[in-house]
């Protein structure tokens, strides 16, 4: 009798250890396997109780009832405990080292854009920003477009409405300006444009910084003075550029502007084609026609005006291939800016 007596005693004790040093779930799963199980040994405990001689059965049975209910509770309890304090150490482990927030920064063309304003800016000009949906009006008709001329077409404007289209460049902010401020005028217009036009180097939405400048005894030479500025701040210093005649509506003479190539410095190469040159805007003197739109006096002032592609300069600066890698949104190529 004593020995079963015993037992239980140090089958109890043994148990509640075993559930005081648990510290996870499992382990205590295997204690209530071990103990309470159908298969444990407070259930070998209680069928060896038949054994006993019938009068300390009662006695052999109270005790390990106890047992039974004290390893119970007590597992119980601990069960509890132990998975508090696991949801606890999974919301918030002090020790673990701190997440760095993934900080974006400014995109390419963006900073490209705030860089060639900057530029003018220093240089005198101030920013002037005019609507991305225009009228016909503006877009070409005091621009000096003739009613037929072929930038009209519909292959290349893409229109919202009668008369209402999307800008096809920035040279409407050049009346908006001209119209709301008499001379002297030393304005940038940076913005998105829109074109139907999609290949490796046209976006149908791309960007442009206009340039305009109106005032005393304006002449070509000036606007060649700016831009070599330009080129020289925004490539290298002693990047050359030239003008090459062209033609615009609303400027007379016209001139395209290239700059040595960046690659090759101008002995010729594949990304020049073997010219030595590439072309970087549109620019010319402000044909007088569109000083009737705007009131000013053609007798008292001249000036100039450019307009530069902003993808075509990022990708001329970094040299990429392909305009999409601007659009894209592709975080493997950003974060090389
Ligand atoms: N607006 C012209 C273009 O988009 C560029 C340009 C601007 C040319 C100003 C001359 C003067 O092609």
């Amino acid at each position: 009798m004593s020995d079963l007596l015993e037992t239980i005693e140090e089958t109890r004790q043994k148990a509640l250890k075993a559930i005081e040093q648990a510290s996870t779930p499992s382990e205590l799963e295997q204690i209530r396997i071990e103990f309470l199980g159908t298969k444990g040994r407070m259930l070998e405990l209680t069928r060896s109780l038949g054994t006993l001689p019938k009068e300390l059965r009662p006695k052999a049975g109270q005790a390990a009832n106890k047992a039974q209910n004290e390893i119970t509770k007590a597992h119980r309890e601990a069960l509890v405990a132990v998975k508090k304090s696991e949801a606890i150490a999974n919301r918030l482990d002090v020790t673990l080292p701190g997440r760095r927030p993934a900080v974006g920064h400014t995109h390419l063309l963006n900073q490209t854009l705030t860089e060639i304003c900057q530029i003018f800016e220093h240089l005198g000009f101030s920013i002037v920003e005019g609507p991305e949906v225009e009228t016909d009006y503006y877009n070409f008709e005091a621009l000096n477009f003739p009613a037929d001329h072929p930038s009209r077409d519909m292959q290349e404007t893409l229109f919202v409405g009668d008369k209402l289209l999307l800008r096809t460049h920035t040279s409407p902010v050049q009346i908006r300006t001209m119209e709301k401020s008499p001379p002297p005028v030393w304005v940038v217009a940076p913005g998105k444009t829109y074109r139907r036009d999609d290949d490796v180097t046209h976006s149908p939405m791309f960007h442009q910084v206009e340039g305009l400048v109106v005032d005393k005894g304006i002449t070509m030479s000036d606007l060649k003075g700016v831009l070599s500025a330009f080129a020289a701040h925004f490539f290298s210093p002693n990047t050359k550029i030239r003008l090459r005649p062209s033609f615009f509506p609303f400027t007379e003479p016209s001139a395209e502007v290239d700059i040595a190539c960046v690659l090759c410095g101008g002995k010729g190469c594949r990304l020049c084609k073997s010219s030595g040159w590439l072309e970087l805007l549109g620019s010319g003197m402000v044909d007088p026609a569109l000083y009737d739109f705007v009131g000013y006096d053609p007798e008292k002032i001249s000036g100039f005006a450019f307009g530069m592609g902003v993808d075509r300069a990022a990708m001329l600066k970094y040299g990429l291939s392909n305009i999409r890698h601007l659009y894209e949104g592709d975080l493997r190529f950003l974060r090389q800016f």
